[in-house]
């Protein structure tokens, strides 16, 4: 069997996300033993404790660091003692700008029909996939305050919309869709109040939707999506919308899958270093407790490993995810009674022999 290394940076964080994190790393390293790969895991310190520690949040040459691996693996950054989240900022959202990781990939997936909090819906019913654009809309940052803390205190905050940051996310989706046999795509917007920058996501829709006619091209203003979501999940295959409404909306949908400790994503470039990482945060009231769900981690380590085009190995990891889930082999937010290290050694177990 050929032997192929990959070169990947690992930042667990701060809170939780230490401890999925190497739930993750155990995995990837026992699945790589299975196939015959090698990883070559470097643990990157950038956190809370590092920040407070040095004052630095992401060090000079940081982003040039994480573009020399092959993939880049994240646990979750926030910590009370930094309010304004600023290590956050330049480790997590830093890098998805300074690598131009445009796609933000969140699969929803229900594995077992006890997960999920909608009256009747089983597997079948939930099992779409969002897609974030990650690099515009409200996050750029850019804005300001003008008289701070008095009472005539204006504060703004842009969203940016670009031809280009619009056009390479639906255009994104709706290959997914394509490349994978699927006939539905809807974007969400709310062109109906936001005239000027969400008439961009309608004008590019409309003319990426054109491209490909076998795909059924469908739009939802963002609080009616919300509501379809809940009411009717089975009518998505792929949503695709704007870096904040992406944001709520994957909260939202983590929730049908059985909580937040569930969801998986991928920030992503194609054909460039991307990023990957549990949609949940940092937990600080579960931070060094054992409990927190290791499975979004663990799925997002499959997820990096599909992107780094090892198949067999990521089916090999969801498997042995679903496997474990559905045996109640899991943490107790998901109805198991296993710790977070326990949970992470059940889905090792049960990850098949080749
Ligand atoms: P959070 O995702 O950390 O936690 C919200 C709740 O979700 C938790 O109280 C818990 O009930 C549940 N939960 C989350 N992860 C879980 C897991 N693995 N297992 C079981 N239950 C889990 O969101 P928050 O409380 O809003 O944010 C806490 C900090 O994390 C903040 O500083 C926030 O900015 C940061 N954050 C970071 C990321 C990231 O790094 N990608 C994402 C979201 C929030
Ligand atoms: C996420 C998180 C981040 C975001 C926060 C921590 C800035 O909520 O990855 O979903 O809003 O993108
Ligand atoms: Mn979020």
């Amino acid at each position: 069997m050929q032997t192929q290394s990959f070169k990947v940076a690992i930042i667990p964080g701060d809170g939780i996300g230490k401890e999925v994190t190497a739930e993750a790393v155990k995995v990837v390293e026992a699945v790589g033993k299975r196939f015959g790969r090698t990883f070559e895991l470097e643990h990157l310190p950038w956190s809370a404790d590092y920040y407070l520690e040095t004052g630095v949040t992401i060090p000079p040459n940081g982003y040039d660091t994480l573009r020399g691996f092959d993939a880049i693996f994240i646990g979750a950054l926030g910590d009370p003692r930094v309010p304004d989240n600023r290590h956050a900022r330049d480790i997590l959202l830093g890098t998805r700008f300074e690598l131009d990781l445009y796609v933000n990939y969140r699969p929803v997936k229900l594995l077992h029909e006890r997960l999920c909090p909608l009256k009747g819906r089983t597997p079948k019913d939930i099992d779409f996939t969002v897609f974030r654009e990650n690099t515009e809309g409200v996050y750029v940052g850019i804005g300001g305050r003008f008289k701070p803390g008095t009472d005539e205190e204006v504060a703004t905050q842009e969203e940016i919309n670009t031809y280009r940051g619009v056009h390479r996310i639906i255009r994104y989706a709706f290959e997914f869709a394509a490349a994978r046999g699927l006939s539905r795509v809807c974007m969400a917007d709310k062109s109906n109040a936001m005239t000027h920058g969400h008439a961009l996501w309608q004008r590019v829709f409309k003319e990426v939707a054109a491209q490909f006619p076998s795909i059924q091209a469908t739009h939802y203003y963002i609080d009616a999506l919300a509501m379809y979501m809940v009411l009717d999940p089975a009518q998505f295959q792929v949503i695709v919308t704007n870096n904040l409404f992406g944001d709520i909306i994957t909260d939202l949908a983590a929730t049908f899958q059985g909580g937040l400790g569930m969801a998986a994503s991928g920030n992503i470039h194609p054909g460039r270093t991307s990023m990957f990482e549990p949609v949940h945060g940092s937990a600080p009231k579960f931070a060094g407790k054992n409990i927190a769900n290791p499975v979004g981690a663990i799925s997002s380590a499959a997820l990096m490993l599909e992107t780094l085009g090892l198949r067999d190995e990521a089916a090999t990891v969801d498997q042995a995810v679903a496997a474990a889930v559905v045996a109640g082999e899991c943490t107790i937010d998901v109805g198991g009674k296993l710790g977070t290290t326990e949970a992470g050694d059940a889905i090792i177990r049960r990850l098949a022999p080749l």
